[in-house]
């Protein structure tokens, strides 16, 4: 059984920024918290590479649509790298990636889903979609736009291919109906509402090859020269089934995606996957956004958070931590450079590498008093005892913000238990060697828990309190689990100092 988790894929009209960052370390977090439970897992990521946004952008820097692409495809690539993700990267104008675009396209005309007509409405390039009038609104200065976005709409008039999306809107509901198929569960209410309080329209998914040249063909009878273009987010969606073979098959997709592209992954994926009898994804789970200080990221208002930058001063899983320990899926969050460093030193540094260096100080013989306190330990009785199940809550939800609150309040109490023993001070009593096997084993505990987040700290504390490698699991998550290891402790990260 195994499962793929994905990103969205980025548009490649500009260079990655915060947001695309946090959507590659959810997801990666999510798949490393899999592979701790045993679950065989992949993650997918990549370049939405067709469409007129992209090729505008192209053309404004006088290039090539695929040159321009590949520069930009280049450094997603790169970011999903460096911040430790291990993915497959799909890039939409891959060879591979077309075939998987016709095929969903004539699996859908197959099951007689497809059909011709006249389209006319208002487009949106920035967001690569058409937008009814009640989702428009006037700016300053009377130009009609998106009310979600914030970008201009362009009034269009074509004869496009359409998808017969109201003909699935029954089985949309049942799928609602049967499980929680949206994470979080108050998004996946407000969704069921909304399908059932009136009819979807069909889509319109292609646009003219004169306007849009810049896209996957929509195949043609007799192989004659194609006149249509697939919509840029039928081609994108597809890129799902392209991670799935580029793994040799999947058995079920899960996919991570920002709260502006709900529509596209919660309504229009499903219905395309079963209307071309395919299995829907097991979850989408949508994310809310990231501002800076506060502020809306825009490239006109120049505070975009460049990601690459970030990691090299931060280094990886500490922005990945704070990434995720200052957000929850519902509410946007607001990121603070000084805030994320904060998190390093206080968290990171001062909360669970410095337990870990007082517990295993060499004045401390930390076997034996494992030993005391694997023979003498009657269960789960402090807090943070039984961090596993409260942990393995959030995680399910995909809130790691939650899940490492949880992982921090743990690190906090064990230094009030340590600094209230005082075990320096009589170091041979059976309540010095309680105190310090306490200490060393939820430092144990953290780090197996804080593998997902940052995987680097997380081996360098294993590594450090001598776990051995096969007892890093989730399994091993429990105290005194696992007694058998003799520390020879190094500090898994230095301070990092603001300026
Ligand atoms: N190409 C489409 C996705 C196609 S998936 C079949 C797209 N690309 S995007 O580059 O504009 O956005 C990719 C992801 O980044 C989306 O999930 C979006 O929500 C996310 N983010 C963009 N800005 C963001 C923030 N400020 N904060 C968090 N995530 C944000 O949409």
């Amino acid at each position: 059984m195994l499962e793929l988790l994905s990103t969205p894929i980025f548009y490649v009209n500009a260079a990655p920024h915060l947001g695309h960052l946090y959507s590659i370390v959810l997801t990666d977090v999510a798949r490393r918290w899999k592979g701790l439970n045993g679950v065989p897992c992949v993650m997918s990521t990549g370049t939405d590479e067709h469409g007129t946004k992209v090729a505008r952008a192209a053309s404004q820097q006088q290039m090539q649509p695929k040159e321009h692409a590949d520069i930009h495809s280049a450094q997603f690539m790169r970011l999903a790298q460096r911040c430790g993700a291990n993915a497959t990267f799909v890039r939409t104008t891959d060879r591979l990636h077309n075939a998987h675009a016709v095929d969903l396209w004539n699996k859908l005309d197959a099951a007689g889903m497809l059909y011709r007509g006249q389209h006319s409405g208002y487009y949106c390039v920035s967001d690569e979609c058409f937008y009814s009038v009640d989702e428009l609104v006037k700016n300053a200065n009377g130009k009609l736009i998106s009310r979600m976005s914030g970008h201009s709409v362009e009034w269009l008039e074509e004869s496009n291919w359409f998808f017969k999306l109201r003909e699935m809107q029954p089985k949309l509901i049942d799928l609602y109906q049967s499980r929680d198929f949206v994470l979080p569960s108050s998004r996946h209410a407000r969704i069921l509402q909304e399908l059932k309080s009136g009819p979807l329209s069909d889509l319109s998914i292609s646009r003219p090859r004169s306007r849009v040249p810049w896209g996957v063909p929509v195949p043609t009878k007799n192989g004659e020269e194609s006149l249509d273009t697939m919509y840029v987010w039928f081609d994108a969606l597809a890129n799902y089934l392209t991670a799935c073979t580029m793994n040799g098959g999947c058995d079920s997709m899960t996919h991570i995606v920002g709260k502006d592209i709900q529509k596209f992954h919660a309504i229009y994926w499903p219905a395309f996957l079963m209307a071309a009898g395919l299995e829907v994804p097991e979850h989408i789970v949508v994310h809310s956004h990231w501002t800076a200080d506060g502020v809306k990221m825009s490239k006109s208002l120049g505070n975009v958070v460049d990601p690459l930058a970030l990691i090299d001063k931060l280094g990886s899983d500490s922005v990945r931590y704070a990434l995720c320990f200052d957000s929850t899926l519902e509410n946007d969050s607001s990121f603070s450079l000084s805030r994320a460093i904060e998190r390093h030193n206080v968290n990171i540094v001062n909360k669970w590498s410095n337990l870990a260096s007082r517990a295993c100080s060499p004045k401390f013989d930390v076997p034996r008093a494992l030993e005391i306190a694997r023979e003498t330990f009657t269960g789960p009785n402090l807090p943070g005892d039984n961090l596993i199940e409260k942990c393995s809550a959030d995680a399910k939800d995909y809130e790691f913000g939650k899940y490492l609150h949880k992982l921090n309040e743990a690190a906090m109490s064990a230094n009030v238990r340590i600094q209230h023993a005082a075990p320096w001070k009589q170091p041979e009593s059976v309540q010095s060697a309680l105190a310090i096997a306490d200490a060393v084993d939820t430092c144990r505990l953290l780090a197996i828990l804080l593998q997902p987040v940052c995987p680097v700290y997380a081996t360098r504390m294993l590594d450090s309190l001598g776990v051995a490698k096969d007892k890093r699991f989730i399994a091993h998550a429990q105290k005194f689990a696992d007694t058998d290891y003799v520390p020879r402790f190094r500090p898994v990260a230095a301070r990092i100092i603001n300026g």
